[in-house]
């Protein structure tokens, strides 16, 4: 009997899904003789039962096509909203998996889906994933597909921006995408030519990205361009949440569900309130240097349209060795890109291993010798 599979798309769309899609669905059917069904809108659609069937024609057309045939949500399979309450749907999940006779899951996902991955293969299924996110935060993977479409977008906004920033004599603060990691803003910061990056990773000086602005101006550039990562933060921010975060681990280590929870409503709200960092970046540094100042959001563009040529190869190569290790028996892990090739990795190693930019990573250093200015 030929094995039978379901895909799933979770998490924040990103370029390359299809392409993920398409490669692990044809080489499940054309070269292993199994049958591959989909599940709409992400770990929902397996709690819902909403299948696609993925034979014939389906797979075909998609591989140049942005977001997801299959739809995607950020449901958790043990924590999803059903009728406006929170609940553990694995066992539901399990039912599906069972109904539809399948011998393998695949999914397709960021740094979430691997935990959520990791959740279902502790109940027994067999689940093995790809990863994906444009934010390239995923651990244990050289790069996950998303981010160099992400990033080539995010490179020509800014080298957009140049002209308009040069013509009238300003700064422009661009925010890049990124979640809690700095790598598009530092992948587009370089290649854009931008005279600050702001990561996560390194809290910057306020004062010291004025006095950088400034000094350019005593070199006759009266421009500036600033690329911010959206979570980045100045120190003084960072130190705030940085205590809320040691006392939420703190209240966790006792067990004090009342102290974790005042703790994180507490840094629930000081990160909505930052929600606005970026303009108020573009205000300090107009009044700290007299230019005049702007900040842009390029926000979900970043993770629309036609994926770039790497990610589609990436994805392709991804998906068809994915086909190979079901085909091969090998479950509970995701599939990593490892230099030419792709290697499994247990989810237990992959789950929670977030990948953040090193301090001394490489392309810090390489921006640093171009006379960026990192923030401090
Ligand atoms: O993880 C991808 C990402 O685009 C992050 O860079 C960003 O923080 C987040 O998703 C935005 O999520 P949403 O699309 O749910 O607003």
């Amino acid at each position: 009997m030929s094995q039978r599979i379901g895909i799933l798309t979770a998490g924040g769309d990103s370029p390359g899904l299809n392409a993920a899609i398409r490669g692990v669905g044809k080489a499940a059917q054309g070269v292993y003789d199994m049958q591959v069904i989909g599940f709409r809108d992400g770990f929902r659609g397996l709690v819902e039962n909403r299948t696609i069937d993925l034979k014939g024609g389906v797979l075909s057309g998609i591989l140049t096509i942005g977001g997801t045939i299959l739809g995607t949500s950020r449901d958790k399979p043990h924590k999803m909203k059903i009728g406006g309450k929170t609940q553990d749907m694995t066992d539901v999940i399990v039912e599906n998996y069972e109904a539809n006779h399948l011998d393998a899951l695949v999914c397709l996902g960021g740094g979430g889906t691997q935990k959520n991955a990791l959740v279902l293969k502790e109940r027994g299924l067999n689940v093995i994933t790809m990863p994906k996110t444009i934010d390239n935060d995923v651990g244990l993977t050289d790069v996950t597909f998303g981010f160099d479409t992400a990033l080539g977008i995010a490179t020509d906004a800014i080298d957009r921006l140049h002209s308009t920033a040069h013509s009238h004599h300003r700064i422009i603060v661009v925010e890049v995408m990124g979640h809690r990691a700095g790598w598009l803003a530092l992948g587009a910061g370089i290649a854009g030519g931008a005279d600050v990056i702001l990561l996560p990773e390194m809290p910057y000086s306020l004062e010291q990205v004025a006095a950088a602005i400034t000094d350019r101006v005593k070199r006759g550039k009266n421009f500036s361009i600033v690329a911010v990562a959206e979570g980045a933060m100045c120190r003084e921010d960072a130190a705030v949440v940085r205590n809320l975060e040691n006392r939420i681990a703190a209240a966790e280590g006792i067990d004090d569900r009342k102290a974790r929870k005042t703790a994180k409503t507490e840094l629930k709200a000081f990160e909505a309130g930052a929600g606005d960092h970026t303009l108020q970046l573009a205000r300090q540094l107009e009044e700290m240097t007299g230019l005049e100042s702007r900040p842009t959001i390029l926000g979900h563009l970043q993770r629309g349209g036609t994926p770039s040529a790497a990610d589609r190869l990436l994805a392709t190569r991804l998906g068809t060795v994915c086909a190979e290790l079901i085909h091969d028996g090998q479950f509970g892990v995701m599939v990593a890109a490892r230099g030419d090739s792709a290697v499994p990795v247990p989810l237990e190693d992959v789950a929670g291993n977030k990948k953040l930019v090193p301090q001394d990573h490489p392309w810090v250093e390489s921006a640093r010798k171009v006379g960026v200015c990192m923030g401090r």
